[in-house]
């Protein structure tokens, strides 16, 4: 049986807990050939939430928000679904032009050539897009970060890379906000693109000390 939060800090402490279900389902997807769409935002934001706040988990929000520190006017909620449909015909259009050309490429890769170079530079610029795009349509109550890292991860991972950390909370935060805003206003995409390859280049440094430990320096 589902218990409900006592307060706010119990209820984002059983988020963070929905966030590590997410992103299991996030790996098994991203494994799958499961068509990615909006409605596996909703997958995704559901994981999250369906035991914590039931009434949110992947549904559209129903209420004006503001996000909390920023100058970024976000739509209407009645604008949302209508958004979101039109998200889901541009995504549709970047994934087969994206991912048919480059999934095997990456996922199998032997030689380090130019085809290889571009391949992971558009998937990372498919991610960034992604991520920001639903941060900016904001389309949930709560929980639209989280969202939007996730399916930028679902990204990276179903073309061959791995999922990384923005590090939100720590030292990058306010790197990753100004990032985001940059897309805001003047759809500068580059120095949140910077961001996930810096995640990437943490997370394979990671996966090659694990494997060669004594290789470093
Ligand atoms: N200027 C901005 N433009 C776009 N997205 C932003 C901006 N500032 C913050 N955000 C995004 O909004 C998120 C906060 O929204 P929220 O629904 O509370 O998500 P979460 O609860 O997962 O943090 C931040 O984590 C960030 O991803
Ligand atoms: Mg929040």
């Amino acid at each position: 049986m589902i218990t409900r939060p006592k307060d706010n800090k119990d209820l984002e402490k059983r988020a963070a807990i929905g966030v590590i279900r997410a992103a299991r389902f996030v790996r098994r997807y991203a494994k799958s050939n499961k068509v990615i769409d909006v409605s596996t935002i909703r997958l995704v934001h559901k994981e999250i939430w369906r035991d914590v706040w039931p009434e949110i988990a992947g549904e559209y929000r129903i209420e004006n928000l503001e996000i909390s520190g920023s100058s970024l006017q976000l739509p209407h909620f009645k604008d949302v679904p209508k958004l979101m449909e039109k998200m889901d015909i541009e995504f549709a259009k970047k994934i087969s032009k994206t991912g048919d050309e480059c999934r095997g490429v990456i996922a199998d890769f032997g030689e380090i050539n130019d085809e290889l170079i571009n391949c992971i530079d558009k998937v990372v610029s498919l991610s960034t897009w992604v991520h920001h795009k639903i941060t900016f349509i904001h389309p949930f109550r709560e929980g639209n970060g989280r969202t939007a890292r996730l399916i930028a991860n679902l990204i990276l991972e179903r073309y061959g890379l791995v999922g990384i950390s923005v590090k939100v909370e720590r030292e990058n935060k306010d790197a990753y906000i100004q990032a985001l805003s940059q897309i805001d206003k003047m759809a500068d995409y580059e120095p949140l693109k910077n961001l996930i390859y810096k995640g990437l280049a943490e997370r394979y440094e990671g996966v090659a000390m694990k494997y060669y430990p004594f290789a470093k320096g």
